[in-house]
């Protein structure tokens, strides 16, 4: 979604707001400006596409001297992308200017009132609501017309505002967009995102909903919508120097995928304490624990998927009944939630709309709330009762790998955590799972190094029209994702089916050479997917396997095979998906497509 930067300070802005917008290009967008003051002019430069063109009529920068100035790259919700219709907007006297991340729920009435006071409007975006509105609440005091607008405008929001009575301030205003303030040496900036502030500062400030940020070059100052004065404490931001490079890869994507077997260790890792299993950080107590009737696991795309595997790790080993949900229904079905329940909200940002909205619901109900979450600081992470961070690190490909492996690895422990407590699981058994997850590291690594059989199947299929992924339990929701990971980045329709469901309608679309890949790692139900992999080769289909070594008995019915190491059935999930996000990765590349940027898509979702 949109992302926003501000710099204030010694440096030219324009080079700052360019550099901050290149490392938020991972949130997706489909075009970008910036506004730089330069004591006289407030000057915007704004483009169509990619950040490559505003360098270029920028000359990266060079053409907008400046020591302030705001810069945006917007993902289109009112309006097409076009010239006009990017961030920054401008009041009709060019005096004050504003980048916004979010959706102003009430800007048609706003705008109908602003049009009968005599404003005339240029874009069809619903931010330039804001600079007129500030333009008619501003008396000389920005602060005062920043509070009327925050008071007037509903929705999510998160503000850039330069004043040009105010050439040696930058404002900044959040209510439901992250929105980070980073204090460096030379200047002060504003971000949607840490990795847009990093080159310059590590210490940063989470901005709140209701809160105002008012940074000069020396300073900043905080205070609420009410007007109050607030200090608010600097994060030392930890991320390695690198996490915001491809470090040699050609894609994030396939960086990310590397990355795996660390961010598995690590993130297994911080489940542990001198050898005793612990959850990290959270505060439920062991009773409690006890209590819990029910789990839902409320997420949205990859995050939801690791949601239905968990479903059968916690029924398993912690044998509590497990409800998943999308985030966006959650919100809505007036859910009828036991005061035992339990609702895990799983977001890699922290920050999805519905899943913060679904957060906020079961807040409301009264029930505990756990955020599986791998933004440290983000909403979601801030507002929910207990929260376990993944150890991911920074992830900037759209299509989430190394963070969803790191989601399943949260499940996992917290499953074998609540079966120990509830007496479901003996220690014997805790230490052989334990045994198997500590394999999973070079597990992982070793498919990613086997990576040249998948990528010559790639490459081969690059051209099919659709896939059909098929499997049976966990080998459901291993489907589940492999097909989200097709389409988003390859754009080839794909339809994951539970395989034994594939019979009542879809089987209908199976014809000549249609591929389908089959998920085969769950043994009591290898042979009932081995039937349904002959009906499908039955009517034309050429059938890719995913199964555990030792399974040879595929090769008389399946076309390509590949295989997983041994582990645990509650795991094979974090195994069986790596040859199939290189799958989707090298279908990809062969077609030429921006995999880190896949289009209409955004990493963080901040508007339902
Ligand atoms: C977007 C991303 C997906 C992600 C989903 C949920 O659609 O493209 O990769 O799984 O949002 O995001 P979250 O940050 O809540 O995990």
């Amino acid at each position: 979604m949109c992302g926003i930067v501000g710099y204030i300070g010694l440096r030219q802005a324009a080079p700052v707001l360019l550099d901050g917008l290149a490392k938020l290009e991972y949130r997706g967008y489909d075009s970008a400006g910036i506004a730089v003051y330069d004591g006289k002019d407030i000057n915007i430069t704004k483009s169509k596409g990619r950040l490559q063109v505003l360098c270029e009529l920028t000359h990266d920068g060079e053409k907008l001297p400046g020591h302030v100035g705001i810069g945006h790259t917007r993902w289109a919700t009112h309006g097409e992308p076009n010239d006009v219709n990017s961030h920054p907007h401008f009041n009709e006297s060019r005096s004050i200017v504003v980048v916004h991340n979010g959706i102003i729920e009430n800007y048609a009435s706003i705008k109908a009132k602003l049009i009968e006071k005599g404003y005339n409007f240029v874009s069809e975006t619903d931010t330039e609501v804001i600079a007129h509105m500030l333009d008619y609440y501003y008396k000389g005091d920005p602060l005062e017309a920043i509070r009327k607008v925050m008071h007037r405008a509903e929705g999510a929001y998160a503000l850039g505002i330069i004043f040009k009575e105010k050439p040696d301030m930058l404002y900044a205003v959040r209510k439901d967009s992250p929105l980070i303030v980073g204090k460096a040496a030379d200047g002060n900036i504003i971000a949607s995102d840490v990795p847009a502030v990093l080159k310059y500062t590590r210490d940063v400030c989470f901005i709140q909903n209701g809160e105002i940020a008012v940074l000069s070059k020396e300073d900043i100052k905080f205070c609420t919508i009410d007007a109050e004065d607030i200090q608010k404490e600097f994060t030392k931001i930890e991320w390695d120097v690198n996490a915001a490079d491809k470090c040699g890869y050609e894609h994030y994507m396939l960086k990310e995928m590397f990355e795996q077997p660390e961010v598995i260790k690590d993130t297994l890792g911080s489940f542990f304490e001198d050898d005793r299993i612990v959850i990290p950080g959270v505060s439920i107590t062991d009773e409690e624990i006890k209590k819990i009737s029910k789990i839902y696991i409320v997420a949205c795309g990859s995050a939801y998927h690791t949601g239905v595997t968990a479903k059968y790790v916690y029924e398993g080993m912690a044998r509590i009944p497990v409800e998943v949900d999308l985030a966006s229904e959650f919100r809505y079905r007036d859910p009828l939630l036991d005061k035992d329940s339990l609702v895990i909200i799983v977001s890699q940002s922290g920050e999805t709309a519905d899943s913060k909205a679904a957060l906020e619901e079961a807040k409301r109900r009264g029930v505990r709330t756990l955020g599986i979450v791998n933004a440290i600081g983000s909403s979601i992470a801030r507002d929910a009762d207990d929260v376990v961070y993944t150890l991911a690190g920074l992830e900037i490909a759209v299509a989430t790998t190394k963070a969803y492996s790191a989601q399943l690895i949260a499940h996992y422990m917290i499953a074998l955590k609540f079966g120990l407590i509830r007496g479901e699981i003996s220690e014997e058994e805790a230490s052989d799972y334990i045994k198997d997850l500590k394999k999973l590291p070079d597990q992982v690594e070793m498919l990613l190094n086997n990576r040249e059989k998948i990528q010559h199947f790639a490459t081969r299929y690059a051209a099919a029209k659709d896939v059909f992924f098929i499997g049976r339990g966990i080998d459901y929701a291993i489907s589940l994702e492999a097909s989200l990971k097709l389409k988003e980045i390859s754009y080839i329709h794909s339809e994951a089916y539970a395989a034994g469901e594939l019979k009542h309608g879809t089987i209908s679309l199976i014809e000549d050479g249609t591929l389908v890949a089959a998920v085969l790692t769950q043994e009591e139900l290898y042979k009932k997917t081995m039937n349904n992999i002959v009906e499908v080769k039955t009517r034309g289909a050429f059938v890719l396997s995913v199964t555990n070594e030792g399974n040879t008995e595929i090769e008389k019915i399946s076309d390509y095979n590949i295989y997983i190491p041994q582990t645990n059935k509650y795991f094979t999930n974090s195994l069986a998906i790596i040859p199939l996000q290189l799958f989707a990765y090298y279908v990809s590349v062969g077609k030429g497509f921006d995999v880190d940027k896949p289009r209409n898509l955004a990493k963080s979702v901040t508007v339902e």
